[in-house]
């Protein structure tokens, strides 16, 4: 399989895609790099099984695997999914497909040939994100503020010195919110590198700043000090959220007003 530019891709406007909602889906305001679409995973039978409808075999094989709330996280973002990339790349349905990285990723592919085309996709109980560039690498993580029983224990797995030592500092809801966010960013770091959990997050910290408040920032893991990663703080009072995505090259952080912030976009009539 060979990987292929997009000239799609290049060509058509981010934010005019964003702009276009479906039946289950929605758009969330975005900066022109990078889309951000909302995923309503609710149970709905008429949304479930028309999203059924647009899977491939493979991905209904999947879906037979999962338990019901799995599988109808599953098919309700890989459909959306599905319909953004057509409508991305100018592509039918039957002609997309998916493979996946070695720990997991999937990428588009097109025809049989690879598609240039970043996306990642999360989901949480009643909400779904997908992210969405024309290149690059980019990781999404959204998670409902579930409480969590051995909070202590889970904080002293997965986060670095300095963060466990501010999340110490706090007590229930402060805490459960702090450690949402300290979380959803450091797992769309991992998801936006393609690794997953075999990157150990307690290996790598949050910048000061993230840790401190800021919506927006730049991280480098300290393994792979030349790759700069712009953070996205996409939280709501419903969820916390994230998103990590490639700067390129000699791009040291995100250009100013490049923020982005949850409000839907308004839809044209
Ligand atoms: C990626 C990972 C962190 C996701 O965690 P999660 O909290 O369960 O799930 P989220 O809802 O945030 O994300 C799930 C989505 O991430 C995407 N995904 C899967 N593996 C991924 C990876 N390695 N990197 C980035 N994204 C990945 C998929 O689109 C998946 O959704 P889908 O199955 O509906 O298409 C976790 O599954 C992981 O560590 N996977 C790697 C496992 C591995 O190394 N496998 C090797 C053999 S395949």
């Amino acid at each position: 399989m060979t990987a292929v530019a997009d000239e799609t891709a290049a060509k058509l406007p981010l934010q005019a895609l964003a702009a276009s909602a479906g039946p289950w889906w929605k758009p969330l305001a975005g900066t022109a790099s990078v889309a951000i679409i909302h995923v309503d995973l609710r149970p709905d039978t008429v949304h479930e099984w028309e999203a059924f409808g647009w899977l491939d075999s493979e991905e209904r094989a999947a879906w037979q695997r999962y338990l019901p709330d799995p599988r109808r996280r599953f098919s309700l973002c890989r459909a959306a999914l599905r319909a953004i990339l057509c409508d991305y790349l100018g592509c039918t349905n039957e002609r997309l497909s998916f493979a996946t990285s070695d720990h997991g990723k999937p990428f588009a592919v097109v025809a049989g040939e690879r598609s240039g085309v970043a996306f990642n996709v999360s989901h949480s109980i009643s909400h779904g994100l997908i992210a969405l560039a024309p290149s690059g690498r980019l990781g999404i993580d959204v998670e409902e503020r579930v409480p969590k029983q051995s909070l202590d224990v889970l904080i002293e797995s997965v986060m670095g010195a300095e963060e466990q030592s501010q999340l110490a500092s706090l007590e229930g809801h402060e805490k459960l919110e702090l450690f949402y966010r300290f979380w959803t960013f450091k797992e769309a770091l991992i998801k936006a590198l393609g690794t997953g959990f075999s990157t150990d997050p307690s290996l790598f910290q949050l910048p000061c700043s993230i840790r401190r408040g800021d919506k927006s920032g730049v991280f480098r893991f300290p393994h792979l000090p030349g790759t700069a990663w712009g953070l996205e703080d996409l939280s709501t009072e419903e969820y916390a959220a994230a998103l990590a995505y490639e700067l390129p090259l000699g791009q040291p952080s995100p250009s100013s007003g490049a923020h982005f912030d949850s409000t839907p976009l308004p839809q044209e009539a």
